[in-house]
């Protein structure tokens, strides 16, 4: 059979993705990121094969986050997911992080052009993009293997960041102690507690932003030692009932620093590329994890953190991971919300 009739017997293959259709895709992955109380930070521009991802500022807490630092955290977790989704089509991101410096709010441009075979390590990755939810309570006593908590670290280090593993019990307790005092103290900060109640919309809400109702408990679930969650209720009983099948006894998990050895938007980038990558690989074995940030939204604590309990590297966030019955859920607005098309790319 020569060439042309065996082509004629192959079944047909389908187009390839049009650079449209890659970006949506694209796009429609990288809503998913986790985001300071789920401000959803972010747009995105598109043109060719380039994705532009800006950090959209209207959306960035005024009161707890003056500089953008928890903003670009959550810009670059985007940008992970980002890139990993174009890695799941079998493309080779080429990615440059705050390529000019005339526009702050120009996180990260990202194009495709060569293509290689995509690892099962991307694919696993990947598929916890959506399923992914942040924790917020106690974990099942359960020790998490040693083989992970090294996976975690390394991968922090390959976005430029580093994952602290607190296993003095002494300094576990005292960050513990350290949260209890920022969460004290930004419930007593009236213009604080204003902020977070414009980002925690009632139960039943139509809202596609903000923390819902639907992602923490309506009781706090305590642990020895204690690291309070975030007062999104206000007082007004919103959340989740309790499970009946949950164990008596639930820990605090095993509790991380995430740092940075310098503390320039570039590295609040790095921080959040460094989570998302965190996150995903916890999640590919079943590990989920909360996230606090209060005591970094004070600089007073964010430095006694960074004196006393990460070897003065600059901390952005508080980590507890352990196993747990995932039940909650969460919100993103539409990708066509957050991605236009621009000619003049
Ligand atoms: C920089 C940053 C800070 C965060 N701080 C907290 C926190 O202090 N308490 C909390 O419960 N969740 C925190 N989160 C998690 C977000 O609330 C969460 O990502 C968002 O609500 C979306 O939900 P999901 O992660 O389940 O998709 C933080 C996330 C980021 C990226």
């Amino acid at each position: 059979m020569d060439a042309a009739a065996a082509a004629a017997e192959r079944p047909a293959r389908p187009d390839p993705p049009t650079a449209e259709e890659i970006t949506r895709y694209v796009v429609a992955e990288a809503v998913w990121a986790p985001s300071v109380h789920n401000t959803q930070p972010w747009c995105f521009s598109a043109g060719g094969q380039q994705i532009r991802l800006y950090a959209d500022a209207g959306r960035r807490l005024t009161v707890a986050d003056p500089d953008g630092r928890e903003m670009m955290i959550s810009c670059g977790a985007a940008l992970f997911t980002a890139r990993l989704a174009l890695r799941s089509l079998g493309y080779v991101p080429e990615t440059r992080v705050l390529p000019d410096p005339a526009d702050p709010t120009l996180v990260a441009q990202v194009s495709w052009r060569g293509q290689a075979a995509v690892t099962d390590y991307e694919r696993h990755l990947f598929g916890q993009v959506r399923q992914r939810r942040t924790h917020r309570g106690a974990f099942d006593p359960v020790p998490l293997s040693l083989k992970l908590l090294a996976a975690l670290r390394e991968g922090a280090a390959r976005d430029g960041a580093t994952l602290r593993i607190v296993t003095d019990d002494g300094q576990r307790a005292a960050l513990a102690a350290i949260i209890e005092t920022a969460e004290r103290a930004l419930r007593l900060d009236s213009e604080r507690v204003q902020e977070l109640v414009r980002w925690a919309p009632p139960p039943g809400s139509p809202r596609r932003d903000g923390v819902p109702a639907t992602s923490y408990p309506a009781r706090a679930e305590h642990t020895d030692p204690d690291f309070p969650g975030r007062d999104f209720a206000h007082g007004r009983g919103w959340g989740l009932p309790p499970l009946s099948s949950a164990p008596l006894f639930r820990a605090a998990g095993v509790a991380g620093l995430l740092t940075t050895a310098d503390d320039h938007p570039v590295d609040w980038v790095n921080a959040g590329q460094a989570l998302q990558r965190i996150l995903l690989t916890a999640s590919t074995c079943g590990v989920a994890a909360a996230l606090h940030s209060q005591p970094l939204e004070l600089g007073w604590l964010r430095e006694f953190i960074r004196t006393w309990l990460s070897d003065r590297g600059y901390p952005h966030l508080v980590l507890r991971l352990g196993t747990v019955i995932q039940v909650a859920t969460s919100v993103r607005r539409p990708p066509a919300d957050v991605l236009r098309f621009s000619p003049r790319h």
